[in-house]
């Protein structure tokens, strides 16, 4: 394993197809270990496409992605899950047929068995929340409710680095900012990265120290978020 120097996920040169139509244009980028990179572009640039080529839900042409500075040859989401990927996805987040517990469980299933019960005995209000949540089916929960006990069973897994596709989906402006300061929060205190898709771009250029904007598959930018905080040159590089 390498160096403090090494990527936690090196994507290299990444073309990805539907059938005859290409959706990813040769996209390179580093995701270092600890950080947070936003990846933003409107819909139908290609940000959900880039997480499932990562995670080997679809594969990818031609390109080449790096774990650890180790090749993924043929990526696929059990291969991913052991080099230490977890994948929360835009649509159908939870398991509608269990449990909240039971999907707080699978995620866990990896890690100790305690955790579950340690994480739904603590204190504070998510755990609070989590607990009265616990028995109930995932099928009945809302859409904000499904999202949060989603992110919750990712940041349980013991998974280094994280593929978030739009984790405040269908929350309000008060839950959106709890989930995104607390994804910062975890990502410093256990030190793993994130790749993150998210909708409100201010937001995602807040909790993020770099950022890569999709346009039309292509990377039109990369690099740090503090300079695109001006609104002139948001607009320079978004629109
Ligand atoms: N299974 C599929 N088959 C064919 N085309 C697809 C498929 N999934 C997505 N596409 C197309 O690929 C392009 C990129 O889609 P993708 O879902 O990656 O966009 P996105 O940036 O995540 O958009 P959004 O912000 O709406 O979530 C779109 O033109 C979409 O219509
Ligand atoms: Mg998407």
């Amino acid at each position: 394993m390498g160096d403090s120097a090494t990527a936690a996920l090196k994507v290299s040169g990444l073309n990805t197809f539907y059938g005859k139509k290409q959706i990813l244009r040769n996209v390179s980028f580093d995701l270092m270990k600890s950080e947070i990179v936003a990846v933003i572009g409107h819909n139908g640039s290609g940000k959900s496409t880039l997480l499932k080529s990562i995670y080997g839900i679809i594969p990818f042409e031609s390109g080449g992605i790096e774990v650890f500075g180790e090749t993924l040859d043929t990526p696929n989401p059990a291969e991913c899950l052991k080099r230490g990927l977890a994948y929360l996805p835009q649509d159908d987040p939870v398991f509608n047929s269990l449990t909240v517990e039971e999907n707080l469980r699978i995620s866990m299933g990896r890690r100790s068995a305690g955790g579950v019960t340690s994480l739904l005995s603590g204190d504070g209000s998510w755990a609070s929340w989590l607990k009265n949540l616990a028995g109930r089916p995932a099928r009945n929960l809302s859409g904000g409710e499904k999202q949060r006990v989603a992110l919750s069973s990712v940041l349980t897994t013991s998974a280094k680095i994280l593929l978030l596709d739009e984790p405040t989906a269908g929350l309000d402006v008060g839950n959106s900012k709890t989930i995104l300061e607390m994804i910062k929060q975890f990502s410093e205190r256990h030190q793993f990265s994130v790749l993150l898709v998210e909708q409100n771009v201010r937001q995602a250029l807040e909790t993020a120290e770099r950022a890569i904007i999709l346009k039309q598959g292509e990377v039109t930018y990369s690099g740090p978020t503090g300079p695109m905080m001006e609104p002139h040159r948001m607009k320079e590089l978004y629109l």
